[in-house]
């Protein structure tokens, strides 16, 4: 491909897709590469400019991964970010050291409006840090062109050789000028047109998945939500028959969710699909027996699935392949995304047992966003009701319920959860919360009902807003639907005398609770 390019260098930073993803966004094509890649590989890219990740390691101690120092002498804009930014200087000379004051979250910080990677930022600005470490000096050439009171190295540049070091994260939403930032960098400083679009998505993946497919069979892992739904209507524009949707009914769904998407997708639906439901929640509910440990939960339900989907395929004889709606945070979050750590295993990605009896697993949605699903959903013509639904994770219920889970603990979380829904629905409030539903806490209390002592259970309620689910802020909920939420919780659902309201963000908290 002729096109220009910018070419992003993975350290292992949880952010790393994200940063490709606002060069996208700057009509700039861009791929992500392992620090590993050779020099001479990346030379023969002729990228128009390079970023260098954040990573969660110190750049000085010595197993840590690393570039050399010819990766600045290629006459290419190269931007440093976090890590990037660290290793950079530790590797043209300049000092990086333990910090002695940890920054981590949203900042003030103060930048040069002179430079190149400033312009149209406010002189003060928030953005999000988040390190150990810091650079105490800058290499030699390097001017500071961005400060915060604990970091005196915010950002710096070296205006002759085209290199730039950021300590915080553009690439996260939460810095509130970051994409104007990578766009200064991507557009002014590389000098990139952003003439590129992203072909289109759903047109280049029918192609790809024909010819994959041949005249083979399909089974798809359909759960409802979005991302499998979306994946289910563009498996069925590209092999229209030959694909099968299994929708596995484990128990751990939303109240009445098993009947409601068999009503979309099953016979009575808008789509021609071949669609089976398997209702397996009793061969679930016994797996789970026990068990407490969420890594332990979300590999169980993930090869429980996969069993459920070979016995299927079983029945209907020669499939060759599986399907499933895999996004990227799932792929990043369960550490297959490149060099980054394990959050925790997605299920159908991490959560994959290490025998599987397919062929080969197809996962057209791995490299999106949430919202970018979302976007290829609608240009398929899939209904908004249906797009926008709420995201719900694959092991349902199962992370929604802290520690054991058990047939009445699922009860009390459905009956909680579609309370919760409902009210948040009639206060109006559906559309402008990224997610939100009910879980269970581990904990059970003293409380006191008509007259009478109770020793019940305790209901988190979460509402994060969020726009690709890679980091969130609890929404802020009117405090009398939070009370009339909790007063109808305690009032209609048996075991429970305690509602809590999570105020957590992520970092440092997750979306799930496990
Ligand atoms: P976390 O909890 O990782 O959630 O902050 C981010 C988003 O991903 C959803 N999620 C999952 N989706 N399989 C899925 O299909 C999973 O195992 C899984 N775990 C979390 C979660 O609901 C949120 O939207």
């Amino acid at each position: 491909m002729n096109q220009e390019k910018v070419i992003v260098i993975d350290f292992g930073g949880q952010y790393n897709q994200l940063v490709a993803r606002r060069v996208r966004e700057c009509n700039v094509y861009c791929e992500i590469y392992s620090y590993k890649t050779d020099l001479n590989k990346i030379k023969e890219m002729n990228p128009k400019g390079i970023i260098l990740t954040g990573g969660p390691n110190s750049c000085y101690e010595p197993d840590s991964p690393t570039c050399g120092k010819e990766l600045f002498e290629l006459g290419v804009p190269v931007l440093g970010l976090c890590y990037g930014a660290q290793l950079m200087m530790h590797v043209l000379g300049g000092k990086v050291e333990k910090a002695p004051v940890r920054e981590y979250g949203k900042t003030l910080v103060n930048v040069d409006k002179k430079s190149k990677l400033f312009s149209d930022v406010k002189e003060e600005t928030i953005c999000w840090m988040s390190h150990f470490d810091y650079i105490k000096e800058v290499a030699d050439g390097f001017d500071i062109v961005a400060t915060t009171k604990d970091c005196p190295v915010a950002a710096a540049e070296n205006v002759n050789k085209n290199l730039y070091a950021i300590q915080f994260h553009p690439e996260v939403l939460h810095t509130e000028e970051g994409t104007k930032m990578l766009f200064n960098f991507v557009r002014n400083i590389c000098g990139c047109e952003g003439s590129w679009k992203m072909d289109s998505f759903v047109e280049n993946q029918i192609k790809a998945i024909r010819e994959k497919v041949g005249d083979g069979k399909v089974l798809l892992a359909l759960s409802g939500g979005v991302d499998s739904s979306v994946a289910a209507v563009l498996l069925s524009k590209a092999i229209g028959n030959q694909l099968t949707c299994v929708f596995v009914d484990h128990g751990l769904l939303r109240k009445n969710e098993g009947d409601e998407v068999e009503e979309v997708f099953g016979p009575n639906g808008p789509y021609e699909l071949n669609f089976i439901r398997v209702n397996a929640k009793d061969r679930y509910y016994a797996k789970l027996k026990g068990v407490e440990e969420p890594e332990r939960k979300r590999k169980i339900i993930g090869e429980e699935f996969i069993r459920v989907f070979e016995e299927e395929a079983k029945k209907i004889g020669a499939v060759d392949f599986l399907v499933q709606g895999t996004i990227y945070p799932d792929v990043v979050e369960s550490g297959l995304g490149g060099e980054s750590a394990v959050i925790k295993s997605h299920h159908n990605v991490g959560g994959l047992p290490d025998y599987v009896d397919f062929k080969e697993i197809i996962e057209p949605l791995r490299d999106l966003f949430k919202d970018e699903v979302r976007k290829a959903g609608l240009e398929m013509g899939i209904p908004e009701n249906l797009v926008f639904r709420q995201p719900f994770p694959g092991p349902g219920l199962g992370i929604r319920i802290i520690g054991e889970v058990t047939e009445e603990k699922v009860k009390i979380v459905q009956d909680a959860d579609a309370i919760y829904r409902e009210e948040i629905a009639k206060a109006g409030l559906d559309k402008t919360i990224g997610q939100y539903f009910a879980a269970l806490t581990n904990m059970r209390s003293v409380g006191v009902m008509g007259d009478e002592r109770t020793y019940d259970y305790a209901v988190a309620l979460r509402a994060v807003n969020t726009i690709d689910f890679m980091t969130a802020e609890c929404a802020e909920i009117p405090f009398e639907v939070l009370q009339k939420v909790m007063s109808r919780i305690i009032n209609e659902v048996r075991g429970v005398n305690r509602v809590f309201y999570d105020l957590t963000s992520k970092p440092p908290g997750t979306i799930e609770m496990e």
